[in-house]
Protein backbone atom coordinates (compact mmCIF):
# COMPACT_ATOMS: atom_id res chain seq x y z
CA UNK A 1 0.00 0.00 0.00
CA UNK A 2 1.22 3.34 -0.68
CA UNK A 3 2.44 5.62 2.37
CA UNK A 4 0.33 8.48 2.89
CA UNK A 5 1.37 10.04 5.83
CA UNK A 6 3.23 8.80 9.10
CA UNK A 7 2.23 9.96 12.68
CA UNK A 8 3.85 9.01 15.98
CA UNK A 9 0.88 6.39 16.63
CA UNK A 10 -0.47 5.77 13.21
CA UNK A 11 0.33 5.38 9.77
CA UNK A 12 -2.02 6.21 6.73
CA UNK A 13 -2.11 4.77 3.46
CA UNK A 14 -4.09 5.05 0.35
CA UNK A 15 -7.03 2.68 -0.19
CA UNK A 16 -8.07 1.23 -3.15
CA UNK A 17 -11.15 3.44 -3.40
CA UNK A 18 -9.96 6.93 -3.88
CA UNK A 19 -12.13 9.06 -1.64
CA UNK A 20 -11.12 6.30 0.92
CA UNK A 21 -7.77 5.95 3.37
CA UNK A 22 -6.29 3.01 5.63
CA UNK A 23 -4.82 3.71 9.18
CA UNK A 24 -2.68 1.36 10.60
CA UNK A 25 -2.11 2.02 14.47
CA UNK A 26 1.12 1.38 15.61
CA UNK A 27 2.75 0.20 18.99
CA UNK A 28 4.84 3.79 19.45
CA UNK A 29 3.74 5.34 22.49
CA UNK A 30 4.64 9.13 22.72
CA UNK A 31 4.22 12.12 24.83
CA UNK A 32 5.54 15.60 25.99
CA UNK A 33 5.51 16.50 22.57
CA UNK A 34 7.49 13.04 21.74
CA UNK A 35 10.51 13.78 24.03
CA UNK A 36 9.33 10.36 25.81
CA UNK A 37 9.21 7.46 23.58
CA UNK A 38 8.32 3.58 24.06
CA UNK A 39 6.77 0.25 22.40
CA UNK A 40 4.02 -0.95 24.35
CA UNK A 41 3.20 -4.07 22.75
CA UNK A 42 -0.37 -4.40 21.62
CA UNK A 43 -1.33 -0.49 21.96
CA UNK A 44 -2.15 -0.80 18.34
CA UNK A 45 -4.38 -3.64 18.25
CA UNK A 46 -6.52 -2.33 21.20
CA UNK A 47 -6.44 1.33 20.12
CA UNK A 48 -7.84 0.68 16.84
CA UNK A 49 -10.39 -1.78 18.43
CA UNK A 50 -11.74 0.83 21.23
CA UNK A 51 -11.61 3.46 18.47
CA UNK A 52 -13.57 1.53 16.21
CA UNK A 53 -16.52 0.88 18.84
CA UNK A 54 -16.86 4.96 19.84
CA UNK A 55 -16.62 5.70 15.81
CA UNK A 56 -19.75 2.92 15.41
CA UNK A 57 -21.27 4.67 18.67
CA UNK A 58 -21.24 8.07 17.76
CA UNK A 59 -22.56 7.48 14.02
CA UNK A 60 -25.22 5.56 15.69
CA UNK A 61 -25.81 8.69 17.48
CA UNK A 62 -25.78 10.85 14.16
CA UNK A 63 -22.49 12.21 14.34
CA UNK A 64 -20.70 12.28 11.12
CA UNK A 65 -17.37 11.06 11.51
CA UNK A 66 -14.82 9.59 8.95
CA UNK A 67 -14.81 6.00 10.18
CA UNK A 68 -15.61 3.64 7.47
CA UNK A 69 -15.48 0.06 9.07
CA UNK A 70 -12.19 -2.38 11.13
CA UNK A 71 -10.39 -3.94 8.65
CA UNK A 72 -7.86 -5.95 10.89
CA UNK A 73 -6.52 -6.11 14.44
CA UNK A 74 -4.32 -2.89 13.25
CA UNK A 75 -6.37 -1.58 10.01
CA UNK A 76 -9.29 1.05 10.01
CA UNK A 77 -10.45 1.86 6.62
CA UNK A 78 -11.79 5.83 6.56
CA UNK A 79 -13.05 8.93 4.68
CA UNK A 80 -10.02 10.42 3.58
CA UNK A 81 -10.12 14.03 4.63
CA UNK A 82 -8.11 17.24 5.31
CA UNK A 83 -7.35 17.42 8.51
CA UNK A 84 -8.28 21.10 10.20
CA UNK A 85 -4.60 21.67 12.02
CA UNK A 86 -6.68 22.21 15.39
CA UNK A 87 -6.80 19.85 18.56
CA UNK A 88 -10.03 19.91 19.93
CA UNK A 89 -9.64 19.53 23.91
CA UNK A 90 -13.38 19.03 26.03
CA UNK A 91 -13.01 18.83 29.78
CA UNK A 92 -15.22 17.71 32.38
CA UNK A 93 -12.75 17.81 35.03
CA UNK A 94 -9.87 19.60 35.20
CA UNK A 95 -6.29 18.08 35.47
CA UNK A 96 -3.43 17.73 32.74
CA UNK A 97 -2.13 20.78 31.37
CA UNK A 98 -4.79 23.27 32.28
CA UNK A 99 -4.27 22.91 36.08
CA UNK A 100 -0.33 24.07 35.36
CA UNK A 101 -1.83 26.73 33.02
CA UNK A 102 -3.98 28.00 35.17
CA UNK A 103 -3.57 27.09 38.62
CA UNK A 104 -6.50 25.33 38.80
CA UNK A 105 -7.13 22.88 41.40
CA UNK A 106 -6.55 19.56 40.30
CA UNK A 107 -10.47 17.70 39.56
CA UNK A 108 -12.55 20.75 39.58
CA UNK A 109 -15.86 20.15 37.42
CA UNK A 110 -16.12 22.09 34.93
CA UNK A 111 -20.18 22.80 34.03
CA UNK A 112 -20.28 23.30 31.81
CA UNK A 113 -17.31 21.40 30.26
CA UNK A 114 -14.90 23.68 28.85
CA UNK A 115 -13.62 23.23 25.41
CA UNK A 116 -9.91 24.74 24.21
CA UNK A 117 -8.13 24.71 20.90
CA UNK A 118 -4.66 24.13 20.03
CA UNK A 119 -2.90 24.46 16.82
CA UNK A 120 -1.52 21.48 15.66
CA UNK A 121 1.92 22.16 14.97
CA UNK A 122 4.80 19.92 16.77
CA UNK A 123 7.44 22.20 16.26
CA UNK A 124 5.62 24.97 17.98
CA UNK A 125 4.56 22.57 20.78
CA UNK A 126 0.49 22.25 19.99
CA UNK A 127 -0.12 26.01 21.74
CA UNK A 128 -3.24 26.68 22.80
CA UNK A 129 -5.02 29.28 21.05
CA UNK A 130 -8.56 30.88 20.67
CA UNK A 131 -11.66 31.53 18.48
CA UNK A 132 -9.99 34.57 16.78
CA UNK A 133 -6.80 32.84 16.08
CA UNK A 134 -8.67 29.87 13.95
CA UNK A 135 -10.20 32.53 12.04
CA UNK A 136 -7.26 34.73 11.42
CA UNK A 137 -4.71 31.88 10.73
CA UNK A 138 -7.56 30.59 8.14
CA UNK A 139 -7.76 27.38 10.18
CA UNK A 140 -11.69 26.95 9.57
CA UNK A 141 -14.40 29.70 9.11
CA UNK A 142 -16.46 30.89 11.74
CA UNK A 143 -19.64 28.65 10.47
CA UNK A 144 -16.96 25.74 10.55
CA UNK A 145 -16.18 26.50 14.05
CA UNK A 146 -19.89 26.34 15.49
CA UNK A 147 -20.50 22.81 13.77
CA UNK A 148 -16.93 21.96 15.52
CA UNK A 149 -18.09 23.04 18.83
CA UNK A 150 -21.45 21.61 18.66
CA UNK A 151 -20.36 18.41 17.69
CA UNK A 152 -17.37 17.85 20.55
CA UNK A 153 -20.10 18.78 22.94
CA UNK A 154 -22.06 16.15 21.42
CA UNK A 155 -19.52 13.88 21.19
CA UNK A 156 -18.76 14.80 24.75
CA UNK A 157 -22.44 14.30 26.27
CA UNK A 158 -22.42 10.37 24.21
CA UNK A 159 -19.19 9.28 25.45
CA UNK A 160 -19.55 10.66 29.18
CA UNK A 161 -22.66 8.63 29.29
CA UNK A 162 -22.36 5.53 27.71
CA UNK A 163 -19.16 5.96 29.91
CA UNK A 164 -20.49 5.97 33.30
CA UNK A 165 -22.92 2.53 32.67
CA UNK A 166 -19.28 0.76 32.59
CA UNK A 167 -17.86 2.79 36.01
CA UNK A 168 -15.82 5.11 33.58
CA UNK A 169 -15.43 8.80 34.04
CA UNK A 170 -15.23 10.94 31.15
CA UNK A 171 -12.15 13.57 32.31
CA UNK A 172 -11.57 14.94 29.20
CA UNK A 173 -10.60 14.18 25.98
CA UNK A 174 -8.95 15.46 22.42
CA UNK A 175 -10.78 15.44 18.80
CA UNK A 176 -9.77 16.21 15.67
CA UNK A 177 -11.53 17.09 12.64
CA UNK A 178 -11.15 16.47 8.52
CA UNK A 179 -13.00 18.00 5.68
CA UNK A 180 -14.78 15.56 3.50
CA UNK A 181 -14.11 15.83 -0.29
CA UNK A 182 -18.02 16.57 -0.20
CA UNK A 183 -16.65 19.89 2.38
CA UNK A 184 -18.57 18.27 5.20
CA UNK A 185 -16.98 18.22 8.73
CA UNK A 186 -16.37 14.95 10.24
CA UNK A 187 -14.37 13.44 13.21
CA UNK A 188 -11.91 12.30 12.07
CA UNK A 189 -8.33 10.70 13.92
CA UNK A 190 -8.93 8.32 16.62
CA UNK A 191 -10.67 8.35 20.14
CA UNK A 192 -8.43 5.99 22.46
CA UNK A 193 -7.15 5.69 25.46
CA UNK A 194 -4.30 8.01 24.18
CA UNK A 195 -6.44 10.69 23.17
CA UNK A 196 -8.97 10.77 26.24
CA UNK A 197 -8.76 10.46 30.31
CA UNK A 198 -10.78 7.83 31.61
CA UNK A 199 -10.62 7.50 35.15
CA UNK A 200 -11.81 4.51 37.29
CA UNK A 201 -15.47 5.38 38.75
CA UNK A 202 -15.02 3.17 41.92
CA UNK A 203 -10.80 3.14 42.20
CA UNK A 204 -10.00 6.44 40.45
CA UNK A 205 -7.15 4.08 38.85
CA UNK A 206 -6.46 6.19 35.34
CA UNK A 207 -6.90 3.82 32.79
CA UNK A 208 -5.55 6.15 29.74
CA UNK A 209 -1.89 7.16 28.74
CA UNK A 210 -1.32 9.18 31.74
CA UNK A 211 0.13 6.22 32.80
CA UNK A 212 2.69 6.10 30.30
CA UNK A 213 3.21 9.74 31.00
CA UNK A 214 3.57 9.69 34.73
CA UNK A 215 5.41 6.38 34.78
CA UNK A 216 2.57 4.20 36.23
CA UNK A 217 2.94 1.36 34.23
CA UNK A 218 0.54 -1.52 33.23
CA UNK A 219 -0.64 0.56 30.40
CA UNK A 220 -1.77 -2.20 28.15
CA UNK A 221 -3.74 -4.21 31.04
CA UNK A 222 -6.12 -1.00 31.44
CA UNK A 223 -6.50 -0.15 28.20
CA UNK A 224 -7.72 -3.93 28.00
CA UNK A 225 -10.08 -3.21 30.40
CA UNK A 226 -11.50 -0.34 28.68
CA UNK A 227 -12.50 -2.61 25.71
CA UNK A 228 -13.84 -5.08 27.92
CA UNK A 229 -16.21 -2.61 29.58
CA UNK A 230 -17.11 -0.84 25.96
CA UNK A 231 -17.29 -4.15 24.05
CA UNK A 232 -20.62 -4.48 23.50
CA UNK A 233 -21.34 -0.98 23.25
CA UNK A 234 -20.95 -0.80 19.41
CA UNK A 235 -24.01 -3.47 18.77
O1 LIG B 1 -2.43 17.60 28.30
P1 LIG B 1 -3.84 18.11 28.38
O2 LIG B 1 -4.38 18.16 29.78
O3 LIG B 1 -4.03 19.42 27.65
O4 LIG B 1 -4.72 17.03 27.59
C1 LIG B 1 -6.12 17.14 27.49
C2 LIG B 1 -6.66 15.91 26.77
O5 LIG B 1 -6.26 15.92 25.41
C3 LIG B 1 -6.12 14.59 27.34
O6 LIG B 1 -7.16 13.62 27.28
C4 LIG B 1 -5.01 14.20 26.39
O7 LIG B 1 -4.85 12.81 26.32
C5 LIG B 1 -5.50 14.77 25.07
N1 LIG B 1 -4.41 15.21 24.20
C6 LIG B 1 -4.12 14.49 23.04
N2 LIG B 1 -3.12 14.92 22.21
C7 LIG B 1 -2.42 16.03 22.47
C8 LIG B 1 -2.70 16.77 23.65
C9 LIG B 1 -3.70 16.34 24.50
O8 LIG B 1 -4.76 13.49 22.75
N3 LIG B 1 -1.47 16.43 21.62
Amino acid sequence: MEKLYEGKAKIVYKAQDPDKVVIYFKDEATAFNAQKKDVIEGKGVINNKISSIFFQILEKHGIPTHFVKQLSDREMLAYKTQIIPVEVVVRNLATGSIVKRLGIPEKTPFNPPLIEFYLKNDQLGDPIICYEHILALNLANDQEIKTIKELAFKVNQILKDILIKHDIILVDFKLEFGKKEDGNIVVADEISPDTCRFWDAKTGERMDKDRFRLNLGDLAKFYEEVLRRIENEKD
